[in-house]
């Protein structure tokens, strides 16, 4: 099965009690579950895990090259200065989608700029926990086969498709 690992950055084992009106009242725990749940649905092995600590997100990540293994990201307050964690993730070797529970667009202007945004296959914000959900929907769309569709390469494969139309 493939494994996607799940990552949370500095103070977002606080929710539930931070700035609810901002994040919502879901808890991590709440959130792993919730991940947990739809990874079973798209047949998803979910790594789950929080740190408030830039070098062990960034190791994380160097697990993750060496494994080809997508990210789900929420960086929190990395995301707008990390240029560490953004050159781990640069490495990548897999999709990577960054979240975020709130809209950091339509908050204060630090939060406008991500420095992670530039190196992730794209972004899911402002949904609260479901931001989290959908970026599991999007790594199964890139990284597990479709139901039906032939195997690259096999003699069951149908038409090429048009050059320069693989995706990444
Ligand atoms: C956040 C947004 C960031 O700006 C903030 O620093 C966080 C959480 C979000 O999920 O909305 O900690 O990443």
């Amino acid at each position: 099965m493939q494994t996607v690992l799940v990552l949370s950055g500095p103070n977002l084992s606080r929710l539930g009690s931070r700035e609810p009106d901002v994040y919502g009242g879901a808890t991590l725990a709440d959130i792993a579950a919730q991940c947990a749940a739809v990874g079973r649905e798209l047949g998803l092995k979910v790594d789950f895990r929080q740190t408030d600590d830039e070098a062990e997100l960034v190791g994380w990540v160097h697990e993750a090259v060496d494994g080809r293994l997508p990210i789900v990201l929420n960086p929190a307050a990395f995301t707008h200065y990390s240029y560490a964690l953004r050159d781990a993730l640069a490495m990548r070797t897999a999709p990577l989608i960054e979240v975020h529970l709130s809209n950091p667009a339509t908050r204060e202007a630090f939060r406008h700029n991500s420095v992670v945004a530039g190196v992730a296959t794209g972004t899911v914000a402002g949904f609260g926990a479901l931001s989290y959900q959908l970026a599991l929907r999007a790594v199964a769309a890139l990284c597990l086969p479709t139901p039906g569709s032939p195997t690259p390469g096999s003699p069951t494969q149908g038409p090429q498709a048009p050059a320069g139309a693989e995706r990444s």
